[in-house]
This record gives C-alpha cells, sequence and structure tokens, in this order.
C-alpha cells in the first residue's frame, strides 16, 4: 500500500458526482489523502451544497467557482483553473467521474500535466457522437491510465476502441452509493410524507439534457406528455429546464394539468425516497435509469439510446423518444417483464478502485 501521505485528487463539479464520491471518498480515506476539487460546474443550493450537507461530503480543498457558460467556454476555463490547482496541489493520480464537462476537463489538465489519470465509469457508451457526455466519455477513456468500468458491455466496448491495458471491471459506484444512503435515510421523515403522496400512486419525472430541453418543439411534446399522464406527476425540476420551460411558453401547457406537480430539484436522499415510491419513473438522466432498476421501479426513457443497455434488455426500462408521440402512452402503460440481474457489481467498487490505486501508485 502507498504511505497514508500519497495525495490524489478527485475532481467533482455536477451533481451525479457528489452522490459518486460518497462511497468513492470514504474507500480513499482510508488509504491516500484524498483532496477533492469542484470546478464549481453546479453552484445553486439544491445541485451541490445539499449534496456536501446531506450526505457529509468532504469540504472541497479548492472550488473553482467556474460556473455556466458555453460548453467551450466552461470547458476552457475549468481546464485552466484546474492546471493551476493540479501544479500548485501535486497529486500523485487525479480521478475523474462520469461524463461531463468538468470530467473533460480534469482528464485533459492531468493528462497534458502528466499526472496519471484514472476515469470512473469508464466505458459507458451511448453510441451518439452529438451528446456533449458521450464526447467527454470518449476522449476521458481514451486519456486514462486506470479506467474503471461498471460493467461487462463497458470493458467489451473499451475492447472494440483498441482500450485494453489499466481496464479493471469493479461494479458501479453508484449501487455503492444506494446502499450507504440507506444507512443516512434511517432517521429522516420521507419525502412521500413531507409532499403528500401515496407510495404506487404517482409517476416521477425528470428532464435536463439539452438534446430534449434545449428544443421547444421537443420540450412542448414532453410538457404535452406529461399533462396526459393518468398519475399524480412529481416533476422536480433542473434550474436549465425551469428556464427553458419558461422561455419556450411549454410550462403553459400545465395550466389545465394540475396533477403535475413542479418542485425544486430535490437531493439524493429524497430522489432516492421518490424512486423507491413511484410506480413508474420517466426521464432522461442515465443515473436515475440505473436506480430504478436497482431499486425494481419500472423506466421510461425519453431517449432514442441509452448508455445503460442492461436496463432495456432485461426489460425494465424501454426507450420512448419524445417526438415518437408515445411517451405518455408508454408512461401509462409500460409494465416490465423479465428478472433482474447483478450487472452493477456488489456495491464494493470504490473499495476496489482503492485497492488498485494503492498497488498501481505502490508499484510505481
Ligand atoms: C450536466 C452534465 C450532465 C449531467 C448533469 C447533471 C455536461 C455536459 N452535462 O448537465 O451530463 O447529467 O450535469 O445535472 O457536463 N444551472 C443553474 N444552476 C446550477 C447549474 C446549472 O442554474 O447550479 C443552469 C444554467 O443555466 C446552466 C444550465 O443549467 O447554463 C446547464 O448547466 P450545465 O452544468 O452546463 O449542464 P447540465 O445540464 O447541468
Amino acid at each position: 500500500m502507498p504511505s497514508a501521505r500519497t495525495r490524489i485528487a478527485t475532481i467533482v463539479g455536477a451533481r451525479p458526482h457528489f452522490v459518486k464520491l460518497l462511497p468513492l471518498s470514504r474507500a480513499l480515506r482510508r488509504s491516500f489523502d484524498e483532496i477533492v476539487i469542484h470546478t464549481g460546474q453546479h453552484y445553486d443550493f439544491e445541485m451541490s451544497r445539499l449534496f456536501f450537507d446531506e450526505l457529509e461530503l468532504p469540504e472541497p480543498a479548492r472550488h473553482l467557482g467556474v460556473g455556466s457558460g458555453p460548453h467551450g467556454a466552461q470547458t476552457g476555463a475549468m481546464l485552466a483553473r484546474l492546471e493551476e490547482a493540479l501544479v500548485e496541489e501535486r497529486p500523485a493520480a487525479v480521478i475523474v467521474l462520469g461524463d461531463t464537462n468538468s470530467t473533460l476537463a480534469g482528464a485533459l489538465a492531468a493528462a497534458k500535466l502528466g499526472i496519471p489519470l484514472a476515469h470512473v465509469e469508464a466505458g459507458v457508451r451511448g453510441h451518439n457522437r452529438r451528446e456533449p457526455e458521450e464526447q467527454n466519455r470518449v476522449v476521458t477513456d481514451h486519456l486514462s491510465d486506470l479506467l474503471f468500468v461498471p460493467t461487462a458491455d463497458g470493458v467489451a466496448e473499451l475492447s472494440r476502441e483498441g482500450i485494453t491495458r489499466g481496464v479493471h471491471r469493479v461494479g458501479d459506484v453508484m449501487l455503492d452509493a444506494l446502499e450507504m444512503a440507506a444507512a443516512l435515510t434511517r432517521d429522516r421523515a420521507s419525502a412521500l410524507g413531507r409532499l403528500g403522496l401515496e407510495r404506487g400512486r404517482y409517476v416521477l419525472a425528470t428532464f435536463h439534457r439539452a438534446a430534449n430541453v434545449d428544443d421547444a418543439t421537443m420540450l412542448g411534446r414532453i410538457a404535452d406528455a406529461l399533462a396526459a399522464v393518468e398519475d399524480t406527476v412529481v416533476f422536480p425540476v433542473h434550474p436549465r429546464t425551469r428556464v427553458r420551460l419558461e422561455q419556450s411558453g411549454a410550462a403553459s401547457r400545465f395550466a389545465g394539468a394540475p396533477h403535475v406537480r413542479m418542485i425544486e430539484p430535490v437531493g439524493y436522499l429524497d430522489s432516492l425516497d421518490l424512486v423507491r415510491g413511484a410506480r413508474l419513473v420517466v426521464t432522461d438522466s442515465g443515473g436515475l435509469q440505473k436506480e430504478c432498476y436497482l431499486l425494481g421501479v419500472p423506466c421510461v426513457t425519453a431517449d432514442r439510446q441509452t448508455a445503460w443497455v442492461e436496463t432495456v434488455r432485461d426489460g425494465w426500462n424501454v426507450l420512448v423518444p419524445p417526438e415518437s408521440g408515445r411517451l405518455a402512452e408508454a408512461v401509462n402503460t409500460f409494465k416490465p417483464r423479465g428478472q433482474r440481474g447483478r450487472h452493477y457489481g456488489d456495491g464494493r467498487a470504490s473499495e476496489r478502485i482503492a485497492d488498485i490505486l494503492g498497488r498501481t501508485l505502490g508499484a510505481s
């Protein structure tokens, strides 16, 4: 094992990173001096601080305060500030997670400085190169020295792209997080009680992908679909989506649909409560698709493709692009039809990642 003082920098910035940090940081801190660097990609209370507070995450050693902007400007600003931070902090390795612009900037900064780079959630592919997330995944994987892959499909994807060195199938840190969250929720009042919801009697809806919400026609179709759902719809609204709903006028479609309840974005623990209690989830979030599968809740994904193919293959998730006009029908009628498998590991991915990093850095 490396000495307790071997420094590792974990780069985070967006909501899904904070969830993954819960198990990962705990595992890393047993063997390393882990510092967290927050790019500031997400900055609203509900998108960032709430997660650090309720999940008792380690305070970031640095907060780069980059904020929102066009993809190039945002990623470029992160790259410049991360380079400075990494030169000063001199970590033995950099860890990036997932597929956001913060992930890409972290990967570029580490690679250009010659710092060993580890990617958590490597090998995930949605096969749509026009999606910013897919671009971020592909570039990050090709720059990484250690690739921590959640699933068997991910290992095969990397091999097709010629990446076979440094590849470790460890399981999915989101399953680790889900299991850890159970301990944190014990003394909390359920979100269902606070929102006056009945278990199994509502649909949970979330939308934030650029392809869905930045296009006014698409967003209008989504709003129409939610208005045509037969159950109560609980809709925690991402800040980007809220702005677009107002700008495009799509929000007016809910005027005659009081069963659609728009609420502020929720933290991780409330989100898990809401998924667990839902009859079904309709979403364009990759993370939610997986959580539904893990918790045994049917999911309708508003997209043409998914990176989490196992959930569709096993019959618990169905892909229905909003432009098909069949989203509401799918939400009202979809029933899962297969057995769920153990594709996402055993809840110990983070421990494996820490062990492999220890062996790799110890040996160098
Ligand atoms: C990002 C990730 C996406 C991830 C999602 C989780 C990229 C390319 N996309 O998308 O993969 O699933 O995070 O939420 O990195 N905004 C606020 N407050 C905030 C953050 C954002 O108001 O705290 C608004 C701003 O108007 C901003 C817009 O949301 O322009 C989009 O934010 P951005 O971070 O660019 O992308 P996300 O859509 O959040």
